[in-house]
Formats: structure tokens, C-alpha cells, sequence
């Protein structure tokens, strides 16, 4: 009885733990131009002076960093010694998250699709609520799906959208779309759920093909817990909430806390830990104890296999943010070495026309290549995963808006353009990917074709 009272008494206490203030914090830019730069980012971050938006440091690679108005004159003295300019990008961070929440004016172009409107940001009940919601009001083309469960239990749902029911004697065409691997990104859901809405409601004739031609499989939310977090106790939380590498972080410099939590997007079997991610469990890039240690990654892959085993998967869209890239498998080669993925080519020729597309619509920049190039290099992401364990032709990870000005706080105003220009890349990926043949082409199929012609003509040759 004691204990459960105590019991009681602790999880209220936990229940009611504090949402983290970020009240007094700015974000500061600074770019890094030479090791001893790197060095001093070290210091600023091991000292506890800044905490970092991104926490792999390269040279002339922008880093963000929230730094609390107490610690601005050491921060500032540690700046100013080294060879960096700092500017400041946010003043009050607390006041652009409050300022997230505020629902955008109603311009004529917004929506509303079964009390969803594109104005606002989501939570988690709300999106998995609108899912049911979808699946109610078109029973039979949508089919709601949970791919598994998360650390703390929570479901990892979506859709599957399927017009054309599948028959025993054709393998469908598949397409997946993942967001909110990392939970800070808020635009991606929000991104993910307006293609839902359109591949249901759009009259546009290259929207319907692309929303009928392939069955889609779409999960807004596949990190629930963390983007759970990021709503009701720290807005800047980007890993899962894993408690297992629990331990202090005093010598990281960040709150304990920071060591609840793997980062999903380097939990994947591919290359793991090999590049870009850390061991440090608190870091933003903690890898995990073992590749697909993380009952997320592994409900991901496994879904993925059965996908692949079902039918032809032809794109893997991984939604993040921000920095406005399309970015090509594999994420830790650069140079010559991008040939390691077969159709490097052919990605980037349709990850090309997606970028000009979405220029077109409001001159919005993306830059199109493998993560060494035009980021940084990662390894253990779950679209390098899937482009090496399927085959598939097409698998990006999509950085949406914006360039960093407000980052993870992109302001509701922009979800609808956004999601506008997004759409017409997808619209003329598909186009671009159709005329190379990905719909008819099977790369396995051709190969044993062609192992079977050559086995065959060996045979004919030995007989004459
Ligand atoms: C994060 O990963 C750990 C390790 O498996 C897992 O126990 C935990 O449930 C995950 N957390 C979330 C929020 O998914
Ligand atoms: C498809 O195959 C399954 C199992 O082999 C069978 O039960 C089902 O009746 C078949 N459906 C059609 C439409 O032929
Ligand atoms: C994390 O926890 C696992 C299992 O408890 C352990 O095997 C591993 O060594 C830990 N990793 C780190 C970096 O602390
Ligand atoms: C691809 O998969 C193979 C076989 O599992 C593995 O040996 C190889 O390391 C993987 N490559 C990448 C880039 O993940
Ligand atoms: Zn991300």
C-alpha cells in the first residue's frame, strides 16, 4: 500500500513535470571556419554556455545555438577569440514557440478537410484522430494501419490509400512516406497530411494519377512519443524518449534529461554508427546501443519488408527538417563513391526536376544531392536503410523549409506553401521516374532475365 502511494505520488510528480521554459534564450548563428572554431563550438557546448540546434560540427557548416541571457557574456568572450561571427537569429526563443502555436489568418487559399485546417500545427491525438476520421469517411480506399508501438506504448498509425484493390496475379506499385522520425520537425505531419488530403480530394488530373497509379502507405507521426514530448514538456526534443542509456550528462554540458532518448534517424542497419552519429547517449545524434536497438526503427524495417516482399515499392519519401534539400542515398560516400547506390543517376535527375519545380512555384531553393555533399554525412537513416534492403528506385530524405531563419519553428503561415511546392515536385518526380521506366523496370526481374539468356545461350553453344 505504501508503495503504491508513493507510487502514486511520483508519477504526479512526473505527470505534472514542468514543460521546459526556454524563456531568457536566443538563437545564435555562428559558421565555423577552421578546427580551432570547431574547438571552441566544443567548449561552448561542453561547458554548458550554448546548446546546440545540431550537434555535429563541421567548417562552414551554420550551427545554431540557444544560449540563455546569463551565460551571453561567455559565450560572446568565447566568440569573439575565435574566428567566427555570431548572429542572432531569434532574440526571444521562447517567444517564437508560443508564437507557433498561433493559428495563421485565413488567407483564401487555405482549407479545411474534415476539421483538419492547414493554419496550425497538430498534436498527436489530433493527427491520429483525423486519420480515424479519414478512414471513416472513405472506407474504401483508406485503410487505417499501426505499424507497431512505441518505448512508452503509444501506436504508430497511419493510412494505407489504395484505389485500385490488389488482385493475385499483379504485384502492386507502392510508395511510403515517413515523417516526424525526429520529433522537433512539426512540419513534416503537417506536410504529410496535406498530401493525404489531396491524394483524396484533388481534381487535378497529375495529383490523381500520382494518388491512383501506386497503393501509398503514410505515417505522418513514426516517432508518437517524442513528438508527444515536444508538445507537453520540451518543444526542442528531436530523439525518442528511450530511457535505457539514462545516465548523467554533466560532462556534456546539457540537462540529464538529454540522455532519455535515441536518435531514430541513426538507429537504422546501414553503416551504423559508422559516421556522423554519436555514442554519447547525450547527444542529439545518439546512434543507439545496437543498429535497430529502437522499437520504432525496427517496426519501420520490418513494415518495409513486408512491403517489399507484397509488392514493387517505387519511392520512399522521409520527411524532415529544415534546409530545404533532396537528398539521395547513401549518406555516408561522397565524391566517385555516390555510384554505390546503382541509379545514382536517375535519383538525381528526378530529385533535379522536383527541385525546379518547387522553385517555379514560389522561388523557393532546394539543393539536390548525397548528405556528404550538401549537409553533412550521416549513417544508420532509415532511407539509406531502405534504398540498400529493397532496391527501391527512388528513396529520398526531403529537408522542407525553411533555411534556417525560423528552422524548427517555421511558422504556420508557411505550412500551405510549403505543402504547395512539395506537391508539385512529387507531381513531376513521378513523371520523371514513369518516362525512365521505374514502373514497368524490375532491377531483380532484369537480372535473372539476363542470367537465364546468358545460362541458356552457354547451353545452346555447348549442344552445337
Ligand atoms: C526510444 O528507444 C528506446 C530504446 O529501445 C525505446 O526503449 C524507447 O521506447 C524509444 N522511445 C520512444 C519514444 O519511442
Ligand atoms: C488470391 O489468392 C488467395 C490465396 O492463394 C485466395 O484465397 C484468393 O481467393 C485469391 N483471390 C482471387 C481474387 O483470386
Ligand atoms: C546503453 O545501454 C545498453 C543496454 O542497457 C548498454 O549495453 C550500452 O552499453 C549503453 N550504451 C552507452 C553508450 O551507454
Ligand atoms: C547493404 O546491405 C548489404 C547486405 O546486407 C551490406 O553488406 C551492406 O553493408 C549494406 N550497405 C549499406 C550502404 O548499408
Ligand atoms: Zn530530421
Amino acid at each position: 500500500m505504501y508503495f503504491r502511494v508513493v507510487f502514486a505520488v511520483l508519477s504526479i510528480t512526473v505527470a505534472i513535470a514542468a514543460k521546459r521554459s526556454y524563456k531568457g534564450y536566443s538563437v545564435i548563428k555562428v559558421t565555423p571556419k577552421t578546427s580551432d572554431d570547431i574547438a571552441t563550438l566544443d567548449e561552448i557546448r561542453t561547458k554548458g554556455v550554448g546548446e546546440f540546434w545540431d550537434d555535429q560540427f563541421y567548417i562552414n557548416y551554420e550551427a545554431r545555438i540557444m544560449v540563455l541571457k546569463d551565460n551571453r557574456k561567455r559565450f560572446n568572450d568565447l566568440i569573439e577569440k575565435s574566428s567566427m561571427e555570431s548572429e542572432e537569429l531569434i532574440k526571444d526563443l521562447q517567444g517564437a514557440i508560443d508564437e507557433q502555436m498561433i493559428p495563421a489568418q485565413r488567407s483564401s487559399s487555405s482549407e479545411t478537410f474534415l476539421g483538419m485546417t492547414w493554419n496550425q500545427y497538430y498534436n498527436l491525438d489530433e493527427i491520429n484522430q483525423w486519420l480515424d476520421e479519414v478512414a471513416k469517411t472513405y472506407p474504401t480506399i483508406v485503410t487505417p494501419i499501426v505499424m507497431g508501438k512505441s518505448f512508452e506504448d503509444r501506436d504508430i498509425k497511419g493510412v494505407i490509400i489504395r484505389y485500385r484493390p490488389r488482385t493475385n496475379s499483379t504485384r502492386p506499385l507502392i510508395g511510403m512516406l515517413e515523417g516526424a522520425l525526429h520529433a522537433r520537425e512539426w512540419i513534416t505531419p503537417a506536410t504529410i497530411t496535406w498530401i493525404v488530403k489531396e491524394f483524396l480530394t484533388s481534381r487535378d488530373r497529375e495529383i490523381r494519377a500520382l494518388a491512383e497509379n501506386l497503393e501509398w502507405h503514410i505515417f505522418p507521426v513514426v516517432n508518437p512519443d517524442g513528438y508527444n514530448y515536444t508538445f507537453t514538456t520540451n518543444r526542442m526534443w528531436r530523439k525518442n524518449r528511450s530511457t535505457r542509456n539514462f545516465t548523467s550528462c554533466a560532462a556534456s554540458g546539457v540537462a540529464d534529461d538529454m540522455s532519455n532518448g535515441i536518435d531514430l534517424n541513426r538507429n537504422f542497419d546501414s553503416v551504423w554508427m559508422s559516421i556522423g552519429a554519436s555514442d554519447n547517449p547525450c547527444s542529439n545524434t545518439f546512434a543507439g546501443p545496437v543498429a535497430f536497438s529502437e522499437p520504432e526503427s525496427r517496426a519501420i524495417s520490418t513494415y518495409v519488408d513486408r512491403l517489399n516482399a507484397e509488392g514493387r515499392m517505387i519511392y520512399y519519401y522521409s520527411f524532415h527538417s529544415y534546409t530545404q534539400l533532396f537528398i539521395i542515398p547513401f549518406s555516408h560516400v561522397s565524391g566517385q563513391d555516390v555510384l554505390l547506390a546503382e541509379n545514382y543517376a536517375d535519383m538525381y535527375e528526378i530529385a533535379i526536376r522536383g527541385a525546379e519545380h518547387v522553385f517555379r512555384k514560389y522561388s523557393t531553393t532546394y539543393r539536390v544531392g548525397v548528405s556528404a555533399d550538401v549537409l553533412y554525412p550521416m549513417s544508420g537513416t532509415s532511407f539509406d536503410w531502405v534504398k540498400n534492403a529493397t532496391n527501391i528506385p527512388v528513396s529520398l530524405l526531403i529537408e522542407l523549409r525553411d533555411l534556417g531563419q525560423y528552422g524548427f519553428l517555421l511558422p504556420p503561415e508557411q505550412i500551405i506553401p510549403n505543402s504547395l511546392e512539395i506537391m508539385d515536385a512529387l507531381v513531376v518526380m513521378d513523371n520523371t521516374t514513369r518516362s525512365l521506366g521505374y514502373y514497368s523496370y524490375s532491377g531483380t526481374n532484369s537480372i535473372v532475365c539476363s542470367f537465364v539468356i546468358v545460362v541458356f545461350s552457354v547451353i545452346m553453344s555447348l549442344l552445337y
